[in-house]
């Protein structure tokens, strides 16, 4: 078999091109580099790009030993990078959902027990590969709607023995999957009932002191995770305890993120950028001051359209986040609880329809800056040649039909590292 393939005869070839370089703020977030009637050669990593007439041109050597493949009708982008999902963990809360739709908070049914914790006692129960189970079939079925690389959370374990599971499960789905995984340790992610004695905020404290002491030194020698992340909110942990988590993780080595601004704002978006996070995330209640310590401190909005839609919380500002030059990423935030959705496609249409993103702008956030908040978008989030052939075909004509026709999967052929690792039974 060639290790050449070539897409050609595109109708909508958005690049995402960012000449070398690896976010483009403000006004350059439209600048998503669309070819009409365009062409990709790759091999394992891009060879060319451009106008279809130019690469038969200019590569027919190569060309002449390639599989091609007409795309005639369709649009080809970058596949998302998804940097924010919880995408490992056990049973459903599908009973929690119709009760918030019935009118009880989020933030009461988590006092009450539920929540996180619901998933939590599913979590014990389960073993490392009823969790990798799991967490292979959203992996699987994010990579059908156009995902190619993934970010996954642990902290529904919430105690060493199961934080460690949750996290091996993630590792092993990684050695398995054709996507690029980057797992984050979520230790303090709620406080699990054995620190829940006395009365709130219980024994905060010495969990707190346990994920410092005794988690984040095991989740190092086990060498999966790379990045740490808090829920720094009212109700879970206080700014003071989510920096002294990630200046231990810091000194550890982990890169950091923060989940921030979600239910309040107690001040977890300018902590991210006093700790230099590489993003903070949710982030529906920050104020002009945090935007502006996020971006002088060079931290990634991470916006998450479908927590907001699915929480009904307010919208978070990204237009502000836009106009203030912040480099604004889009993810799923895929969990059970507060969004249990691993559609990219469905986050762009969300991130337009509510948060006022412009379709070019959305399919920027969903894959350059996804790819800059991991840090990796030398190689990863657009198309431009050198990089890995990471590459989605949609059944439709341009790429703004992504976002207008919306609810259904356009998504076709799915390509990571050039091997089509999906294709859906018919592309016509
Ligand atoms: O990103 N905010 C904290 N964590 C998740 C929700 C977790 C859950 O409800 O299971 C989130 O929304
Ligand atoms: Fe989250």
């Amino acid at each position: 078999m060639s290790a050449y393939t070539l897409l050609t005869n595109i109708s909508s070839l958005v690049t995402v091109d960012a000449h070398g370089g690896e976010y483009r703020t403000g006004p350059t977030m439209m600048d998503i580099g669309e070819i009409h009637n365009g062409a990709v050669l790759m091999d394992s990593q891009i060879v060319a790009v451009g106008p279809a007439k130019q690469i038969e041109r200019e590569y027919a050597d190569q060309i002449a030993q390639a599989r091609i493949v007409d795309c005639t009708g369709q649009t080809v982008l970058p596949g998302f990078v998804d940097a924010h999902t919880h995408m490992v963990f056990a049973g459903s809360r599908s009973h929690e959902f119709a009760a918030r739709l019935a009118g009880k908070p989020y933030a009461q049914i988590a006092a009450e027990g539920g929540g996180i914790l619901t998933t939590m006692r599913a979590v014990r129960e389960s073993s490392v590969d009823d969790l990798a189970a799991v967490c292979r079939r959203l992996v699987t079925n994010a990579m059908r709607h156009g995902t190619t690389t993934v970010e996954i959370k642990s902290g529904y374990g919430l105690s060493l023995e199961s934080e460690l599971k949750l996290l091996e499960a993630a590792h092993l789905v990684s050695t398995t999957s054709p996507q690029e995984i980057h797992i984050t340790f979520l230790g303090a992610h709620d406080v699990p009932p054995e620190y829940r004695t006395g009365v709130a905020p219980f024994n905060q404290e010495g969990y707190v002191q346990h994920v410092i002491e005794e988690m984040l030194p095991a989740v190092k020698a086990q060498g999966f995770a790379t990045a740490c992340d808090v829920f720094a909110d009212v109700g879970f942990f206080s700014v003071p305890q989510a920096e002294r988590i990630l200046e231990a993780a810091k000194a550890m080595g982990f890169a950091l993120h923060v989940h921030a601004d979600e239910i309040s704002n107690i001040g977890a978006s300018s902590m991210a950028a006093r700790v230099q996070a590489l993003s903070a995330d949710h982030l529906e209640h920050t104020s002009p001051d945090d935007i502006a310590r996020m971006r002088d401190a060079g931290v990634v909005a991470m916006l998450l359209p479908g927590t907001a839609y699915t929480l009904r919380l307010p919208f978070p500002d990204a237009r502000k986040f836009i106009s203030e030059g912040l480099v604004v990423a889009l993810a799923s935030d895929c969990n059970p609880g507060s969004n249990y959705s691993e559609n990219m496609q469905t986050a762009l249409s969300i991130a337009c329809a509510a948060l006022h993103f412009s379709i070019e702008e959305a399919i920027t956030a969903a894959t350059l800056h996804g790819a800059h908040a991991l840090r990796i978008a030398k190689r990863k989030g657009s198309i431009e040649v050198g990089k890995d052939a990471d590459v989605v075909v949609y059944d439709v004509p341009s790429y703004t039909d992504l976002v207008y026709h919306y609810g259904v999967n356009h998504a076709v052929r799915t390509f990571i590292g050039g091997e089509e690792v999906w294709t859906a039974c018919s592309t016509r």
